[in-house]
């Protein structure tokens, strides 16, 4: 079971758990404000844009060229940029924090 916390606009830090699924179910499951996954996880909404925590980024690692394309729409990118829905609970270190983009 992996530890992943939110934290959204308003400064509230939401902790979840899961072993598997995206970090946008995670959050949306979760009630998590500002991560609504719209488009339901394939990449076409920006609806779940988060910043990566720095310390994190390394092991998370930057996104495709797909998202990178659907990031470009978005006013509130920043180097440490994803969607959510594109990470997978499996493929990312426990412990992880993100903030829910504006
Ligand atoms: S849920 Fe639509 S891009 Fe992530």
């Amino acid at each position: 079971m992996k530890t992943i916390t939110f934290i959204t606009s308003d400064n509230d830090i939401i902790e979840t758990q899961a072993n598997f699924g995206s970090l946008m179910e995670l959050a949306v499951k979760n009630k998590v404000k500002g991560i609504d996954g719209d488009c339901g996880g394939v990449c076409s909404c920006a609806t779940c844009h988060v910043h990566v925590n720095q310390e994190f980024w390394n092991a998370v690692g930057g996104p495709s060229e797909l998202e990178s394309d659907m990031l470009e729409f978005d006013d509130n990118v920043s180097d440490y940029s994803r969607l959510s829905c594109q990470l997978k609970v499996s493929q990312v270190p426990d412990g992880l924090i993100l903030k829910v983009a504006k």
